[in-house]
């Protein structure tokens, strides 16, 4: 595995599995209980050791199945990563939100919690006296955003004590958003790797640049695309597969060594 520094000066590895749909989206699935914790399981053995959940996936179901199969590893092996939902940011309600997750994950600390989307209804200050507690007190190790803008970025880093660990965002070879919005460079301007998520849906597959260099190279469209992202410097990646051959696919992008030429052609890509 390759990492990323975190601005503390921990690392976080620059590729992680990603969990949404796992044990449902916006309701809870119990159908594939069995499958899915094999499925994370598998994907763990395989050299994904970071895993990114949220509270909010599959109502809460997801992080229970994220739980299971870590019980077979050992915790300081992994790097969990879950996020508080935008409806529980006042301050007592952090505190809720993070010791049921904890208990759904079966540890008793997460190694970075975000907050999954801004909520303009309630006051930065109220979230983040909580966070700094649940960050001094160690259940939770670093504490990071996602979606934001620039500006919630800023007053995130003057509320947090401790360092923002990353901003998680769309940013894909078809979304450019946070190169045109200036997220990434203000990420990389403080040394905040930024997290991509849907680095693969989207059509992104589907590109003949994609294809032709995939072709080309003899991999799957997908490695280019993980390649592109994790070769920029201060960028990591966090797909989701529920698919044991494309996990496989995914995770081996850490082999490919795509040329700058290669590269410019990917950067040149117009969504
Ligand atoms: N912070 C946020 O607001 C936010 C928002 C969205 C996502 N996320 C996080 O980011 C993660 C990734 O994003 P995402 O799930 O939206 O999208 P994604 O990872 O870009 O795409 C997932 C889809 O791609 C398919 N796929 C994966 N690898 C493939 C391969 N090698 N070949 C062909 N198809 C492949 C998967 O199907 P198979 O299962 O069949 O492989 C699945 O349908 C999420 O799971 C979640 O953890 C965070």
């Amino acid at each position: 595995m390759q990492y990323e520094t975190l601005p503390d000066g921990g690392r976080i590895p620059v590729l992680g599995l990603g969990t949404w749909q796992m044990g449902g989206g916006g309701s809870a699935d119990y159908s594939r209980d069995d499958e899915m914790v094999s499925i994370i399981e598998q994907a763990i053995e395989m050299g994904y050791t970071h895993i990114d959940t949220a509270e909010g996936y599959g109502k809460t179901h997801c992080e229970e199945l994220v739980g299971s199969a870590m019980k077979a590893f050992p915790r300081g092996d992994l790097f969990i990563t879950t996020k508080v939902s935008p409806d529980h940011l006042y301050y007592d309600d952090v505190h809720t939100a993070i010791n049921g997750s904890l208990k759904r994950l079966g540890t008793d600390y997460v190694d970075l919690y975000l907050i999954h989307w801004p909520n303009d209804r309630i006051p930065q200050e109220e979230t983040f006296r909580a966070l700094n507690e649940l960050a001094a007190d160690g259940r939770v190790r670093r504490v990071g955003v996602s979606n934001y803008s620039v500006a919630q970025m800023q007053e995130a880093m003057e509320l947090c004590k401790a360092p923002i660990a990353t901003n998680q965002v769309r940013y894909n070879l078809l979304d450019r958003t946070p190169m045109q919005n200036g997220v990434l460079e203000f990420c990389r301007r403080n040394g905040i790797p930024l997290t991509a998520y849907t680095p693969i849906k989207g059509g992104v597959l589907d590109d003949p640049t994609v294809q032709k260099i995939a072709q080309n190279r003899g991999c799957t469209p997908s490695q280019v695309a993980i390649y592109w992202l994790i070769q920029q410097p201060g960028v990591i990646t966090i797909p989701m597969s529920q698919n044991l051959k494309h996990l496989r696919d995914n995770i081996n992008a850490l082999k490919l060594d795509l040329s700058d030429e290669e590269i410019r052609r990917l950067d040149a890509i117009q969504s």
